[in-house]
């Protein structure tokens, strides 16, 4: 698949930014739709009049809804977003999930049936947490922040540095009573355990919330990563792989946490101006799903040339001392969505953050995903109890380093890219 095909967004050189100027090869960009796919769209768009809460929205719904092979797919503004309304939706559907169905007819979420743990585990007055939430550190802040803005208590996990993902064994020695949901996150688009983490939060009553957002162009097992789980949500910003502008999409097979879903991002008015409970706007709007309705139709050959790219890149760099990859279980496949290395600068020869220099001198961008973790972060370390050591994240965390991908990066980039790697050290 030639880049050429699709746009490539122009490199902006800020003459007020010197370090941006030097910029040659930039950390992403994204592989878009043209405007002969979009406009004919945007057109409809504008002669309508109708730029939200229109049928571009409900057409990207069903879209990613059958893709995912899940009941609902609910198209809101951010990943963040999504998350927030979720965690929200699950407050909500504490009992009334069980109480909005008939005798003998099962959500089709199995733990939602056992949500009461949400609704109970409250301490009083509303400033204690309403309860726990296990979720790895090496994760993105959004994830924390979700349940921050929801009262609860993010209790942080380590990954196993090897996959960048929690296991289910480490989220089991996690829950305690006061826990009421698991989640977790298919890191850099490598697909976590679902049906592991689906069957232990089972077991113990728990929902379970996968933060999709790097998981457009992930499968596992051949089908697209999305379903069996109570709620996945993506992102649709630019650095991923589907691409709306911004936005996201909560997919899940529960009717209940879908309906709160979409009560939440129109403010939690239910159109009687009474508001349900205190929602948000968390619309996507009709521009952003026209782009992303083109970006899905491209979805599956931008996959396929990230996996070509990042295979490119790991028979180049896999010949060097110290170099490592994150390991994807069997039947899995990463959107790769980032392309990261781990440095080991005792076999390297070089510490992470000297190769990202060498590699920023020559005008080559790159990211420190994630570092500082969530536990070290000003905003969540205060959650977290210092007798837990997260061994796993902290190694990650100095040692990973995600090298350009996206729609300018082809074979010759990234050869350039490996032999400034392989000869950083005489640099
Ligand atoms: C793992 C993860 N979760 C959540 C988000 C937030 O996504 P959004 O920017 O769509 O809110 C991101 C953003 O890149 C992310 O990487």
């Amino acid at each position: 698949m030639p880049s050429s095909r699709f746009n490539v967004i122009p490199e902006v050189h800020s003459a007020a930014d010197p370090a941006a100027a030097r910029i040659r090869v930039p950390f992403v960009r994204p592989a878009l739709p043209s405007w002969e796919a979009v406009g004919p769209a945007a057109a409809e768009i504008l002669a309508s009049g109708r730029l939200t809460k229109g049928p571009f929205v409900e057409r990207l719904e069903q879209a990613v809804a059958a893709r995912l092979g899940v009941r609902h797919a609910v198209a809101v503004s951010s990943c963040t977003v999504g998350l927030l309304l979720a965690y929200k939706a699950l407050d909500l559907s504490a009992g009334s999930c069980r109480s909005r169905r008939g005798a003998g007819e099962r959500c089709p979420v199995d733990s939602m049936d056992s949500l009461s743990r949400f609704g109970t585990v409250r301490s009083g007055g509303r400033s204690e947490p309403i309860g726990e939430v296990i979720l790895p550190s090496f994760t993105f802040l959004a994830g924390p922040a979700a349940l921050v803005w929801n009262n609860l208590r993010p209790v942080f996990i380590d990954v196993d540095p090897r996959t960048t993902n929690v296991t289910p064994q480490a989220v089991a020695a996690a829950i305690t009573p006061r826990t009421v949901a698991i989640s977790a996150c298919h890191n850099f688009g490598n697909p976590c355990d679902v049906a592991a983490l689906s069957a232990l939060a089972a077991e113990h009553g728990l929902p379970l919330v996968i933060d999709a957002a790097h998981g457009f162009g992930s499968s596992f097992q051949g089908r697209p990563v999305g379903g069996g789980a109570t709620a996945q949500v993506f992102s649709l910003s630019p650095t991923k792989l589907l691409v709306a502008g911004e936005g996201g999409i909560v997919a899940t097979d529960c009717d209940c946490l879908a309906h709160f879903v979409r009560l939440g991002r129109e403010y939690g008015n239910d159109g009687s101006y009474d508001a349900l409970f205190a929602g948000v706007n968390g619309r996507m709007p009709e521009l952003s799903a026209a782009v992303a309705i083109s970006s899905l139709a491209m979805l599956d050959e931008v996959a396929e040339r990230r996996r070509q790219i990042a295979s490119h890149y790991r028979r180049e760099l896999e010949q060097l001392p110290g170099i490592g990859f994150v390991e994807s279980s069997a039947g899995s496949l990463s959107s790769h969505k980032d392309f990261s290395i781990t440095i080991d600068p005792g076999r390297f020869g070089m510490t992470r953050d000297s190769v990202r220099r060498v590699l920023a001198d020559r005008g080559i961008e790159t990211r420190t995903y994630y570092d500082p973790p969530c536990h070290r972060q000003t905003a969540f370390e205060h959650f977290h109890d210092r007798a837990r050591q997260l061994p796993g994240t902290d190694l990650l965390s100095a040692r990973s380093l995600s090298l350009p991908i996206g729609a300018h990066v082809d074979e010759a980039v990234v050869e350039e890219i490996c032999e400034a790697v392989a000869t950083a050290k005489h640099s």
